[in-house]
C-alpha cells in the first residue's frame, strides 16, 4: 500500500550484522538476517521517502528504489552513518552492531600452536553508532532497538534515555517463532518528547507490516516534536 506520507523525506537505517576481523580468514559476528532493516527501508520507501540502507553482510536482495551502501565493520558502518547523519530526516539504528571488535587483528592466519590448550583474544568497545547519531546537534529524529529477554520496558525506556533516542522499538526475543531469523515480530514501542513518555503494544505480525507502523509512528512523534 503505497502513500505519500513520508515524500521529501530522507531516512537512513543501519540493517544486518557487523563482521569484526581476528584475522585475515575469520571474524566475530552474530546471526542478524537483516530482515526487519530490510522492510524497515521497503515500508519507507513504499511511504515515498529517500532511503539509504547501510547494510551490514546480509543474503537479501536491495528492495527497489533503496540506495544501499555495504559495509562490514562496526566502524565502517559508524564512518557512513557520521556522513549521512546530518542531511537526513529519520535515522534508523536497526543493526545488530557487534559491542567489541579484535584490539588488533593479526595480519597473517592466526595458527594453532602445539602444546596450547586456551587462545585469549583482546577486544576494544566498538562505537556506539546510534547514540552518536543522537548526541550531533543536527541530530535527525532517532530510532533505536532494543532486544531483551527480561523487564522489556524498563530496559528498553533505560536504552531510549542513556542513548539519548527519540524512540525505541523494543523485541522480547525469548519469544519462540519472533524476532532474529523469523518473519514475524512483535514490538513495544516507546518514545519520549515534548509532551512526556509515550508507548503503544504492535502485537505479533509480518515484519513488513510491523515496519510500516514503526515508519508512521515515527513520521507522526517527529511531526509532533517539531510543532514545539
Ligand atoms: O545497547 P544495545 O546494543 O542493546 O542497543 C541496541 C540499539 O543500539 C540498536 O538500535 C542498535 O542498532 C544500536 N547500536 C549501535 N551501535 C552499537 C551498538 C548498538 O548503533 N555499537
Amino acid at each position: 500500500t503505497g502513500s505519500h506520507a513520508a515524500a521529501g523525506f530522507h531516512v537512513v537505517i543501519t540493517a544486518g550484522p557487523t563482521r569484526e576481523p581476528l584475522d585475515p580468514v575469520r571474524y566475530l559476528s552474530n546471526h542478524s538476517s537483516g530482515k526487519m532493516g530490510y522492510a524497515l527501508a521497503t515500508a519507507a520507501a513504499a511511504q515515498g521517502a529517500r532511503v539509504t540502507l547501510i547494510s551490514g553482510p546480509v543474503a537479501l536482495a536491495t528492495p527497489p528504489g533503496v540506495e544501499r551502501l555495504d559495509v562490514e565493520t562496526a566502524r565502517e558502518m559508524h564512518e557512513a552513518a557520521q556522513r549521512l547523519a546530518g542531511e537526513c530526516d529519520l535515522f534508523i539504528g536497526c543493526a545488530a552492531v557487534a559491542d567489541y571488535r579484535a584490539e588488533s587483528p593479526a595480519e597473517h592466519k592466526l595458527k594453532k600452536r602445539d602444546g596450547e590448550t586456551g587462545l585469549t583474544l583482546r577486544l576494544i568497545e566498538n562505537p556506539d553508532i546510534v547514540a552518536e547519531v543522537a548526541a550531533r546537534p543536527d541530530r535527525p529524529f532517532v530510532v533505536g532497538f532494543a532486544a531483551e529477554t527480561r523487564d522489556l520496558e524498563a530496559y528498553a525506556r533505560d536504552k531510549l534515555n542513556r542513548k539519548g533516542l527519540d524512540m525505541i522499538v523494543a523485541n522480547d526475543v525469548s519469544a519462540a517463532g519472533l524476532g532474529f531469523g523469523a518473519d514475524d515480530n512483535a514490538a513495544l514501542l516507546l518514545w519520549r518528547d515534548a509532551d512526556g513518555d509515550g508507548g503503544e503494544v504492535l502485537p505479533p505480525q509480518p515484519k513488513s507490516a510491523l515496519a510500516r507502523a514503526v515508519i508512521e509512528r515515527a513520521l507522526e512523534r517527529r511531526r509532533a516534536t517539531a510543532a514545539h
